[in-house]
């Protein structure tokens, strides 16, 4: 599943309009549970979300939020997916303080992987955590979330949440792991820019290897959203 924006802005306004419509079309008035990823890309898309018109086709109180991951840092670090999410969305839309949950990157990481488990298998009842909207990011290197080529949460098949290790700073990380990808209602992959071309190409035309290129974990359960320059070498024969 894979649609190609002429734009980075294209990418942004087509995540927009599907968070809208699902955050509508839950129709038992439950509340749409939306887990939010980390990095630059996703930053227009909160932007854009956060302001007319699309704020105003949101039930705000009707939404919860949670990380794909975090680096391990304080909120209000530079670094800190919560802070970029709070600057560009949360501060700028009614939700309830009890429907954002943070995860706790103040926290020694084991601690912060644990709190944070202890929160999804409460909010999701012990049962698998199906986010209605999961959104995910790609990095040159093919990861995803936080789960970085080589690592061990990328064959984690128990616990929901792990703490890990980039191999940029911050170093320490706090991920879902790829069983809790693997129940998302509907996944997003945002990619945008040249310098991800070889490796999207790689993602969906090379050995399939996801300890190696952990984003292709996704190939066949996430919506993949990228603009023209990430997917130009994608229609390669
Ligand atoms: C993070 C993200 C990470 C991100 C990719 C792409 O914490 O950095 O969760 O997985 O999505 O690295 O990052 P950009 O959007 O900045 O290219």
């Amino acid at each position: 599943m894979i649609g190609i924006t002429e734009s980075p802005e294209g990418v942004a306004l087509a995540l927009v309009q599907f968070i809208v419509q699902r955050a509508a079309s839950s129709t038992d008035h439950r509340l749409c549970r939306v887990a939010l990823s980390g990095g630059s890309t996703p930053r227009r898309l909160y932007e854009m979300l956060a302001r007319p018109p699309w704020r105003d086709q949101v039930d705000w109180a009707r939404i919860e939020v949670f990380w794909s991951d975090e680096r391990c840092v304080p909120p209000d670090d530079p670094a800190s997916n919560y802070r970029m999410a709070r600057e560009a969305l949360l501060e700028q839309v009614p939700i309830h303080p009890a429907h954002i949950h943070r995860i706790l990157g103040e926290l020694p990481p084991d601690e912060a992987a644990a709190a944070y488990e202890r929160t999804l298998r409460k909010v999701f009842r012990g049962r698998a955590p199906r986010f209605d909207i999961l959104l995910l990011g790609m990095g040159v290197d093919g990861h995803t979330a936080s789960l970085f080529p080589g690592t061990p949460a990328i064959h984690e098949t128990m616990r929901w949440v792990a703490a890990t290790e980039a191999p940029t700073a911050p170093h320490a990380r706090i991920t879902l792991t790829p069983v809790a990808l693997s129940h998302a209602v509907d996944a997003y992959v945002l990619v945008t820019g040249a310098e991800k071309a070889d490796m999207v190409r790689t993602i969906f035309k090379g050995p399939r290897d996801p300890d190696r290129y952990p984003a292709q974990l996704l190939i066949d359960s996430a919506y993949w959203i990228m603009d023209e320059a990430a997917a130009a070498r994608f229609r390669e024969p």
